[in-house]
């Protein structure tokens, strides 16, 4: 499937300057979204992975549903504030902001198999700071895979030692 053809370029958003990848045309057609789903599951054929780390927001579209076919569990990466339990954290800067992310302190038991998913690979801020949030609690990260990489910004480069997939390169 020519899953390219069903990304917006939508420009100067959030910021000037920046091209956004919309990814909502794809999610909006159901063949495109179950091909989507197939694809990254695809990614980790014959795995064994204990947890899929899904991250705020856009990254808990397909995350949850790898997870549930993969029979691992489900992990949330939160932005700052919104997880109630113990957690740990870990500021990052992305490519048009900055923050700080957290996990839940128990999420992960040390020497688990991680699977980190988000939509977008972009300057790699965001997917370094979480497989860093990861490594803080022991587990291994054993794939980073995205929908889309934009290459040109160089995100790869942040994620240096992890193996990563995308479905997209730009
Ligand atoms: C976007 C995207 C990635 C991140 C990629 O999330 O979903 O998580 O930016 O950028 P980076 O590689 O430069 O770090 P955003 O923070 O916009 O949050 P959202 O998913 O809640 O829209
Ligand atoms: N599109 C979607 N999400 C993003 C982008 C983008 O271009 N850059 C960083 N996160």
């Amino acid at each position: 499937m020519d899953f390219g053809s069903y990304i917006r370029d939508i420009k100067d958003y959030p910021k000037p300057g920046v091209v956004f990848k919309d990814i909502t045309p794809l999610l909006n057609d159901p063949i495109a979204l179950r091909k989507t789903g197939e694809a990254l599951l695809g990614f980790t054929s014959n795995m064994q992975i204990d947890k899929v780390v899904g991250v705020d927001s856009r990254g808990f579209i397909f995350a949850p549903m790898l997870a549930e076919k993969l029979e691992a569990g489900f992990v949330p990466v939160r932005k700052k504030g919104k997880l109630p339990f113990k957690t740990v954290a870990e500021s990052y800067v992305l490519e048009y902001g900055e923050g700080e992310l957290e996990i839940h302190a128990d999420a992960i038991q040390p020497g688990e198999k991680v699977l980190v998913h988000d939509d977008v690979l972009a300057t790699g801020g965001t997917a370094q700071a979480v497989c860093k949030l990861v490594e803080k609690l022991g587990g291994e990260v054993v794939q980073c895979n995205f929908l889309i990489e934009l290459t040109f910004l160089g995100g790869s480069e942040k994620l240096n030692g992890y193996p990563i997939r995308a479905l997209l390169q730009y």
